[in-house]
Formats: structure tokens, sequence, C-alpha cells
């Protein structure tokens, strides 16, 4: 939609709200499916963490992907929106035994699992319910990638999956295990990762993994997960509305050894849904200092905490004005210092009342949202509905 348009439709809602494009969203789904169905056993599961919008997810869901949750909350919404338990799978360091009772009860199609401790948790849960748990073993690659400190995960030092030493010894101790079945490997080095030999470095890596395992005489790997990851351009939003699925598809087809009948499963969540949301907030005043023009708009960090947690940019538009351009800071109405947008952003003449896009927010956007100063949480509006 273009600006005039937007402008006119948003004219009498009350912001901030977030705004779904659906008729891009819908263009992004049938990309990846194109890229995908070139492929032989390339599956998606859309990380929901990014976006858990109900009328996002169902659209999602009818276009035929499955789910990727990280807690019980999660699994419970992709119920309640149609995905088949049989499309969920679920990951996270730290599953209560609540979350897991939650998924063997569902029937999902299998756990990312993290640890020996929460291996053997989830045997011991499945055996007493009477049932049989997927699990699929996440293992740290030590593959760095070029991205924010903060959302870079395949390092030996952080936090998740299980040492790839460990590996071959992991998978030994679940096949002893007679409520657990084990199904596959999973990984995930990051996200907004932008560089196609990121993701290269991970292929090569799993090669030599499925090497490792195939010499130790474990030849049953099922699924390979490469999570997800794949960056957006949040500077031209409108240059790149669609991101580059064909390069990301590629290297995984090219550069990843897949045994006979294998499956390749991707965990895609910024990719799949930030370009098509806008966070839309109106200017409440223009506050002029000694050094400065603040723009201060009814939306804060608590609708979309990004800019103050990352520092990450995200493109700013006055839908109101085509007055020529000046120099702000679009800030919000929450009492903290970090509580900004932009800095020194350039942006036509603002007036109270003028309606201001925050584009690029559809993914880690509504999700991350708080209801710090006993703020509403941000409402939201689709295409259809506007
Ligand atoms: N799979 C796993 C295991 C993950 O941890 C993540 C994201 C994904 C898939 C999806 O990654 P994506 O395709 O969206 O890059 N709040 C941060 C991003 C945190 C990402 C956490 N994990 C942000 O706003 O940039």
């Amino acid at each position: 939609m273009d600006i005039a348009n937007m402008k006119k439709c948003f004219e009498g809602l009350r912001t901030p709200f977030y705004y779904y494009d659906t008729v891009l969203l819908a263009r992004t789904l049938d990309a990846i499916r194109h890229e995908t169905d070139r492929y032989e056993g390339f599956h998606l599961h859309y990380a929901v963490k990014a976006c858990a919008n109900p009328k996002v997810l169902r659209q999602i869901q009818q276009a035929g992907f499955g789910a990727d949750c990280v807690s019980g909350g999660e699994i419970r919404t992709c119920l309640e929106n149609g995905f088949p338990a049989g499309e969920i799978v679920f990951a996270g360091v730290g599953k209560a035994d609540w979350e897991i009772e939650l998924a063997l009860e569902a029937g999902i199609q299998y756990f990312n699992v993290e640890s020996i401790p929460e291996l053997e948790v989830i045997a011991e849960i499945a055996q007493r319910m009477g049932k049989v748990a997927n699990v699929s073993f996440r293992i740290n690659p030590d593959v760095g990638a070029h991205t924010h400190a903060h959302i870079t995960t395949g390092l030996a030092e952080n936090k998740f999956g299980i040492a790839k030493e460990d590996m071959v010894r992991v998978i030994r101790i679940a096949k002893q295990m007679p409520s657990v079945r084990f199904v596959g490997l999973h990984f995930h080095i990051g996200s907004q990762i932008l560089r196609m030999d990121d993701f290269e470095a991970l292929c090569y890596r799993i090669n030599e993994m499925q090497d490792e395992l195939e010499a130790e005489g474990i030849t049953d790997v099922r699924n390979i997960n490469v999570g997800g990851g794949l960056g957006i351009d949040y500077e031209n939003p409108d240059e790149h509305p669609v991101p580059n699925f064909k390069a990301y598809f590629e290297t995984y087809a090219r550069h990843l050894k897949l045994r006979p009948g294998q499956r390749l499963h991707f965990e895609l969540g910024r990719a799949v849904v930030a370009q098509c949301g806008s966070l839309i907030a109106r200017c409440l005043y223009v506050k002029q200092t000694a050094t400065k023009q603040f723009v201060i708009i009814d939306a804060g960090m608590t609708d979309l905490i990004r800019p103050a947690l990352y520092g990450a940019y995200h493109c700013i538009q006055n839908l109101s004005s085509t007055a020529p351009a000046q120099t702000y800071d679009v800030v919000g109405p929450i009492c903290e210092s970090s509580d900004v947008f932009a800095k020194d952003c350039q942006l036509p003449e603002t007036k109270r009342g003028d309606l201001i896009a925050i584009r690029s927010a559809g993914a880690y956007g509504e999700t991350m949202a708080s209801r710090y100063n006993c703020r509403e949480l941000p409402r939201s509006y689709t295409t259809e509905e506007i």
C-alpha cells in the first residue's frame, strides 16, 4: 500500500497499533513455497516467536507451513490457530514439565532437545504418560555469524545446544531409552544474517558431523533442522519487501549433503513476517530544546523494543506530511532514556497529530511488547480490516 492510501485508511483508528500487510505476507509465503518446492524434502516450520498474531499465524498455517514453538504458550496458540500438532516442533533451553506434558499430550512432531538432563526429564515424563517422545538434538556447531552479539547463538560460548563433541554420546543414550525415539539434529546459528557464507559454514560443519555419525554406525538421522536466521533489509523496506529466499535455499541445496530420504527443516521467523508489519503511531508533541528537536509519539519501547534493546534501525516515515525535511529524534512516552526509536532522523516537517509509520516491525515487534507503565498492549489490524 502506498503512503497516501495508508494515511487514508489509518486516519480514524486509535494509535498505536500494528498494521500487517497481508497481501505482502501472501507474496512472501508464495516466494518461500516457490523456492522450497524446487528441492526435495525442504520443509518450513515458521518460528512463531517472531509474530504470534492469530491473523498472521492463520495465514501462514493456511499456506501449508508448520510451526517452531519455544513455549507451552506458543504450542497452545498454534493449536488454537489451526496448526496440526504433527506439524509443530518444540525447542528451547528450559522446557518446564507442564510444557513437556502439553506437547506429548498434543502429539507434536518432535522436541529439539538441548541437554542430557532435559532428555532424561522428557524420557521420564513420556514413560509415565505411556508415550514415545520424538527427539532431535540441538547441537552447537561452533559457527559464528556476522550479526548482533545478542542474537548470535551458534558459538561454543553461547548457552544453546549440546557441544558437538558430545553428539555421539547423547544419541547413544537416547537410543537406549524405550520412551524416546531419536529423529534428527537441530542447529541455529543466529538471526538477521545476510551473508550466505555464514549459512554455508553451517552446511560444511553439518557435513562433517554426518560423516562422523556414519563412521560411528549412526545412519538413522531422519531430519536435519537448520533453524532460521535469514535477515531482511531494514534500511530499504520498499525496495526489498521480500527477502532473498532464492539465495538462502540455494545455499543449502548446494552445500549441504543430505543422505537419501533425509528431510531438511527450516525455522525462519523474521524473513517471513518482518516486512509485512509496521507500527503505526501518532505524533503527540514536537518539542524543541537547546540542541535537539524531538518528535514525541504515542508508541514507545513497550510496543517495539528492538531499537532500545539492540540499537536496531527501523525506517520511520511521516504518512501525513510532505513538507521539506527536518532533523528529529523520534522518541516514545515511556519513562526511560532508552525509549528512543531514532536519533537525528530526517522527516518531513512534523506536527501534532501526524501519523508515523515505523517499518519492518512485523518480526519481534508485537511479540516482544510489554505492559510496562501499565500501558495497554498494542492492537493490530490487517489489510482486510482497514
Ligand atoms: N530457530 C531457533 C532455534 C531460534 O532461536 C530462532 C530465533 C529462530 C529459529 C528464528 O530466527 P529468525 O529466522 O527469526 O532469525 N528478538 C531478536 C531476535 C531473536 C531471535 C531468537 N531466535 C530481534 O528482535 O532481532
